[in-house]
């Protein structure tokens, strides 16, 4: 009978889950996964269960939106004192890994002083032993590289750490969810898979391929308390079918902050997924349902947690053939490589860019440009602005990148030329280093330094100059978090008197003025460019 047949509902979320914190791409690495288990999760753990009340004092400030404080309301403390138990008990691998990263670092502060490095291997800590190369730079600064593809073969990579909860979401107001950890809970089902296990396609493919209630029940291990909850995000009721773009030319379509899907007849490309699940709601928007069955390149600028979304990746990884990401630096603790994250994470296709490489179909192709700033001054390789041409049209997806020195975009001009639309993030104030990378620090910064060593894009002098140097014929301000369903995982909320917006409207106004086509995206936007095939 048809009406057995059960499609996943458009409105049920997924949360993966790392030992019930909200994965990231960091949480993947055994090295970065180590620090943020040690110096994120059980500090904060900690924190809360001396302290509660602080915590929930915090979460209701404003000012400290994103700050590391958990959002129990200072109640649940048992359960995190169990939880924090339960991961120091699991995890003693990572938390000994994450200790011997600090002291290679300090003995490589306290002795690596220009003379051979051949002595220190002696003194690497044991079980690093085999996994790190050192290293000077030419002005005899040490450092050292992990061999990555070794240390995800060691038990450090523990994908039993891995899960996935899945619950009803009714609207756009979810609360942030990177410092709080997941607890069990009625509404929610607790599928305890690894990210890369063939249940997580089956499950996704199931919101368009349906199947039979009992094969569903038995692929999820459902057990019969949980039953009715988890049957209830099963509908018999096929979704909307997506028409994919045949017509001419280019067509692009905003589905919010970063996330931009490219369609022509013969290809389609989709950036920084990020996407809103399928509810009723005052604000239009596509979501999930307007994703061809097929996505050619599913392309990520850099490796930042609104651009490179575990949440959105799971759900869609089924119908991509191709990702497309930037090369790294190759071991380094704070630039761990995507394509490896990617891969773990159960991405096939994993394709990587480094500077001016190029991916090619038929009448098109992808090259990755330089983006430059935006990463606190780290050493940070994995980030590319993304050159796309189909025909004689010319779109680049520069994300976060700050034009901190203007020559760079001569350069490139003198290269690729001039741009069609030119798609830019433009938070120009952003976060200081600590707020992303602090727990990578074996040693403690200096405040003034931290403040002063933003996670920042470009300002309107910045942006003026980038779309200038590549006479733009449009410009489209995006990846400003400002969609309400984002919240989840942006810490921004803008005013009026915001320097974003601020940096923002003044660009927008300078372009309207000389006769340019410029606007802040926000919501949905759809534009269709003819070319000359
Ligand atoms: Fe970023
Ligand atoms: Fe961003």
């Amino acid at each position: 009978m048809k009406n057995d047949l059960l499609y996943l509902r458009h409105d049920v979320k997924v949360e993966p889950l790392f030992d019930h914190w909200y994965a990231w791409s960091h949480l993947i690495p055994p090295a970065t996964a180590a620090r943020n288990v040690t110096e994120r999760h059980l500090k904060i753990m900690d924190s809360y269960i001396n302290a509660p009340q602080v915590h929930a004092n915090a979460v209701k400030n404003p000012k400290l939106l994103g700050g590391p404080f958990i959002d129990y309301g200072g109640e649940r403390t048992d359960e995190i004192r169990a939880l924090r138990d339960e991961t120091m008990r699991r995890r003693p691998h990572l938390i000994e890994l994450s200790r011997a990263i600090a002291s290679l670092e300090d003995l490589l502060r306290t002795r690596a002083k220009g003379f051979s490095m051949r002595p220190l291997y002696d003194e690497i800590p044991d079980i690093l032993k085999g996994y790190v190369e050192l290293s000077y730079d030419l002005n005899n600064n040490p450092g050292y590289r992990f061999i990555e593809p070794l240390l995800y073969k060691s038990h450090y990579y523990d994908t039993s750490a891995q899960s996935m909860m899945l619950s009803a979401v009714t609207g756009d107001d979810r609360p942030f969810v990177l410092s709080t950890p997941r607890l069990e809970s009625d509404s929610h089902f607790h599928l305890r898979r690894p990210y890369d296990h063939e249940v997580v396609d089956k499950l996704f493919s199931l919101k368009s391929k349906p199947q039979r209630w009992g094969e569903i029940r038995d692929m999820l291990s459902v057990s019969q308390p949980v039953e009715p909850l988890v049957r209830s995000f099963f509908t018999p009721e096929p979704p909307a079918p997506y028409a994919p773009y045949r017509g001419k030319g280019v067509r692009w379509r905003y589905f919010g902050h970063a996330c931009i899907l490219v369609e022509t007849a013969n290809v389609s490309l989709l950036f920084d997924p990020v996407l809103s699940y399928t509810y009723e709601t005052g604000i239009s928007r596509y979501t999930y349902l307007d994703l061809p069955d097929s996505i050619d390149y599913v392309v990520i600028t850099h490796n930042h947690q609104d651009h490179v979304l575990f949440e959105t990746l799971l759900q869609i990884r089924h119908k991509v053939k191709n990702f497309i990401v930037p090369t790294c630096s190759g071991g380094a603790l704070q630039d761990p490589s995507m394509k490896l994250i990617l891969e773990r994470i159960g991405c096939r296709n994993v394709i990587e860019l480094s500077d001016l490489e190029r991916v090619r179909w038929e009448n098109g192709s992808i090259t990755a440009l330089p983006f430059w700033g935006e990463h606190s001054d780290l050493n940070i390789r994995s980030k590319a602005a993304h050159l796309v041409r189909i025909d004689n049209r010319a779109l680049l997806f520069a994300a976060d990148s700050c034009n901190i020195e203007p020559r760079l975009y001569k350069h490139l001009h003198a290269e690729v030329g001039d741009i069609d639309a030119l798609f830019l993030g433009m938070e120009c104030d952003g976060a200081p280093l600590t707020w992303l990378y602090g727990p990578l620090l074996t040693k403690s910064i200096e405040r003034a330094m931290d403040e002063s060593r933003r996670l920042a894009g470009s300002n309107f002098e910045q942006a003026f100059g980038l779309l200038s140097q590549f006479n733009c014929k449009s410009t489209f301000v995006y990846a400003m978090g400002q969609e309400p369903w984002l919240g989840y995982i942006m810490s921004l909320k803008y005013t009026d008197e915001s320097r974003p917006i601020i940096e923002s409207n003044k660009l927008i106004r300078e372009c309207q003025g000389r006769g340019l086509l410029a606007e802040r995206l926000f919501g949905e936007k759809e534009i269709l460019l003819e070319t000359s095939n």
